[in-house]
């Protein structure tokens, strides 16, 4: 089934990752995924995010593949609204309403490495929910880098601002790219929403 959907052994591909928080609610964060044999991994999950807490808590979470880029960019500056969820299904978190399949997985162990940790997850269910020509774009490749970056230009202003400040450029350098080459809707809007934000923090 995985390798049907193109998700390949060895793989590693960028998800939205939605875990139970302790209320019930669903929370979610775009989170790295790789497929090693019918297992999956996430080889780097920081310890203060909330995704671990509750992934390490409750032992489920759900990973939902899509490649809409305006839900990648709300999920990582903010909770994403309940309206962003489908609640059709009866799994026990409610995939997201644009992902195009979904992965139930269940914890099988975690090692510790400092301030992140390598976590190995059971698959439990999959659901192909729509199945949809893939293409390459320039675009949506350069908001998915500088949404990474924007995760990590806040911490390394903290420990290490030559590093913050080489990320920044990485940003504005893929700004100028996303203002030459793709429409105002959703990639320049985003890029602009991503550098104010930065901006903003500054410190
Ligand atoms: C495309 C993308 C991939 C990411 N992959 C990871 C990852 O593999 N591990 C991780 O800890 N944070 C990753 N992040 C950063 C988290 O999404 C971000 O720090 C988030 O705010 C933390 O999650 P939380 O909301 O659960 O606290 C990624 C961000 C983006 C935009």
């Amino acid at each position: 089934m995985l390798d049907k959907i193109g998700f390949e052994n060895g793989l590693l591909i960028e998800t939205i990752c939605s875990t139970e928080n302790p209320d019930g609610s669903p929370h979610s964060a775009p989170i790295g995924v790789k497929r090693a044999g019918m297992l999956l991994s996430i080889d780097k999950l920081f310890k203060d995010t909330i995704t671990f807490e509750n992934l390490v808590r409750s032992g489920y979470i759900l990973i939902n593949l899509l490649d809409d880029i305006e839900t990648f960019y709300l999920a990582t500056f903010s909770d994403l609204p309940r309206e962003e969820y489908d609640k059709s299904y009866s799994t026990r978190i409610p995939p997201l309403r644009r992902s195009n399949a979904f992965i139930e997985a269940e914890l099988v162990n975690f090692r510790d490495r400092d301030n992140f940790v390598s976590v190995e997850l059971s698959i439990s269910g999959i659901l192909i929910r729509k199945m949809k020509p893939c293409f390459f774009t320039r675009c949506k490749h350069a908001v998915l880098e500088s949404l990474i970056h924007a995760t990590r230009v806040p911490v390394f202003r903290r420990i290490d601002p030559k590093e913050a400040g080489s990320l920044m450029k990485l940003i504005l350098h893929y700004r100028d790219l996303v203002s030459r080459i793709c429409p105002e809707e959703p990639y320049n809007r985003i890029m602009n929403g991503i550098v104010n934000r930065l901006r903003d923090t500054q410190i």
